[in-house]
C-alpha cells in the first residue's frame, strides 16, 4: 500500500478539490458500512475544512492509503497545539471489501510512529456501533469499559482490531437523536430519518422557559435570577469571555474527560478560532448561555450545515458545578431547541452523552430522545 501524509493547509486549491471527491466518497462508505443513515454522511465543506484549515490552536493531518492508485484506507489525527500536545485524537478506517488483509494495522502502525516521533504519546481514539448490534444476542462476549458503565461486543471488527492494536476501551458515550419538530402523541421510529418523538412540542416538554421583556433572544427562567440568553453565530462581543472560560471548565468538567486529556487553554481568540473553523465548513452555531448576576455560568450548542440543514449535532453542554441542580441544564437546553424552531430548518438533533452521566442522559430521556447507537473512546500510551 502507497501512503500518504498530509498536513492541513499544505495542499493547493487544485489538489484539495481533486482529493475532496475522493474522501467524501471513501468516508461515506465507511459510514453506510457501519449501517449509519445519510444524517451520518461526510459533509463535503466539513471534509475540506480538514484538509485546508489550521489556525494556532488546533490542526488535522491525515494519512492516505492507496492500492493500484485507489484510496481504500485513511486515517486522521486531530491535534490541539496550545495544550495537551502530547495528545491527539485518532480515527482510521479501510473499505469493507480491504478489510481483514492488515491495511488498517499497516496505515495505524505508519500513523502512531509518525504521532509518537513528534511527541503525541497519548493517543485517543473512536468506534461506532449502531445501537441494534449493541443490543444484539446479550450472551456475547463483552469487553467492559475502564470508566466502570457499559461494555462492546467483543467480536465487533472495530473492537477487535483496537484490542489487538494495544488501544484499551476507556468509556462509551451513548448517541441519541430527537425530532425537535414532531409534536405528534407516540410517535414512534429508532433509526435516523424515523425519529419518534413523546407527546407535546419537543420545546416545551423539558419545563418550561418563560420569554422575558427584555426582548427576542433573553430568556428568564421562573425562579432564582438566572437568565438565559440564545444566539446563531458568533458570540455576541460581551459574552466571548464566558464562553472561553466555559469551554475550558468543559474541558475537564465532564464526566471521563479527565482521563483523556488535561485541561484546555481557552481565551477569546480560540472561541474566535472555532466559530472561524465552523464558518468555514458551512456551520451554523446556535448558542444558549445562562447568566447569573452577569456572569456566565452554564452554556449549550447546537450546530447545524448548510448542506444538510434538517439535521443539527449537540455540542458542549455545561453547568458549572457551583450552579448545578437548579435544572439549568434542561433549561438551557429547552430554550436553546426553542430558538432552533424560531430560527432554522432543523428538523433533527444528535447528542452524545457519557455511558455514566446519568445527569444528562436523564434529560434527555425526559425530553424524548431515542438511542441510535454507542461510541467507544478508546486510550493508547504510545510507549
Ligand atoms: C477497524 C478496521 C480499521 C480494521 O481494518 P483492517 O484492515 O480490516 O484490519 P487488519 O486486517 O489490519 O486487522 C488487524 C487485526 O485486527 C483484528 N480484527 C480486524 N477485523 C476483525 C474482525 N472482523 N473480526 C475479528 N478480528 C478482527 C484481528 O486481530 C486482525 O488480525 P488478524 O487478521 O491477523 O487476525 C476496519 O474494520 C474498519 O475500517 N472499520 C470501520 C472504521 C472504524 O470503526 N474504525 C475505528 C477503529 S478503532
Amino acid at each position: 500500500m502507497e501512503i500518504t501524509h498530509i498536513r492541513a493547509g499544505a495542499l493547493a486549491d487544485p489538489a484539495v478539490d481533486v482529493l475532496l471527491d475522493e474522501i467524501v466518497d471513501f468516508d461515506r462508505r465507511i459510514n453506510r458500512a457501519l449501517g449509519y443513515g445519510e444524517d451520518f454522511d461526510p459533509l463535503p465543506g466539513s471534509v475540506r475544512s480538514k484538509l485546508v484549515r489550521t489556525d494556532e490552536f488546533t490542526s488535522h493531518e491525515i494519512w492516505l492509503g492507496r492500492v493500484d492508485g485507489r484510496l481504500v484506507a485513511k486515517a486522521g489525527a486531530y491535534l490541539s497545539l496550545q495544550d495537551n500536545t502530547d495528545v491527539a485524537d485518532v480515527y482510521a478506517g479501510v473499505l469493507p471489501e480491504r478489510r481483514r488483509s492488515g491495511l488498517g494495522t499497516e496505515l495505524l502502525t505508519v500513523m502512531e510512529r509518525h504521532l509518537g516521533d513528534a511527541g503525541r504519546t497519548r493517543l485517543n481514539a473512536w468506534c461506532e456501533v449502531p445501537a441494534a448490534d449493541f443490543d444484539a444476542d446479550p450472551r456475547r462476549p463483552r469487553i467492559a469499559a475502564a470508566a466502570g458503565t457499559g461494555s462492546l461486543p467483543a467480536e465487533r471488527a472495530e473492537v477487535a482490531f483496537a484490542l489487538r492494536r494495544g488501544y484499551g476501551l476507556q468509556q462509551l458515550e451513548r448517541c441519541s437523536v430527537a425530532n425537535i419538530q414532531d409534536s405528534t402523541p407516540g410517535a414512534q421510529g429508532s433509526s435516523p430519518g424515523s425519529v419518534g418523538s413523546s407527546p407535546g412540542n419537543w420545546a416545551t416538554r423539558l419545563g418550561e422557559t418563560e420569554r422575558s421583556a427584555a426582548g427576542v433572544g433573553d430568556r428568564v427562567g421562573a425562579d432564582e435570577g438566572y437568565v438565559i440568553r440564545t444566539w446563531a453565530g458568533p458570540a455576541p462581543h460581551e459574552h466571548v469571555q464566558s464562553i472561553a472560560l466555559l469551554r475550558q471548565r468543559m474541558s475537564t468538567d465532564v464526566p471521563g474527560a479527565a482521563d483523556l486529556q488535561d485541561e484546555e487553554i481557552w481565551n477569546p481568540a480560540r472561541v474566535r478560532a472555532l466559530e472561524a473553523d465552523r464558518e468555514q465548513a458551512g456551520g451554523r452555531t446556535q448558542t444558549a448561555l445562562a447568566l447569573h448576576d452577569g456572569e456566565g455560568v452554564g452554556f449549550t450548542e447546537v450546530v447545524s450545515y448548510a448542506q444538510r440543514p434538517h439535521v443539527a449535532f449537540q455540542g458542549a453542554t455545561l453547568v458549572v458545578r457551583e450552579h448545578r441542580g437548579h435544572g439549568l441544564g434542561a433549561r438551557l437546553k429547552s430554550s436553546n431547541h426553542a430558538a432552533l424552531l424560531e430560527g432554522s430548518e432543523v428538523e433533527r438533533v444528535y447528542t452524545w452523552n457519557a455511558a455514566e452521566n446519568s445527569w444528562m442522559l436523564a434529560i434527555n430521556e425526559r425530553a424524548g430522545f431515542e438511542v441510535v447507537g454507542w461510541v467507544g473512546l478508546w486510550k493508547k500510551i504510545l510507549a
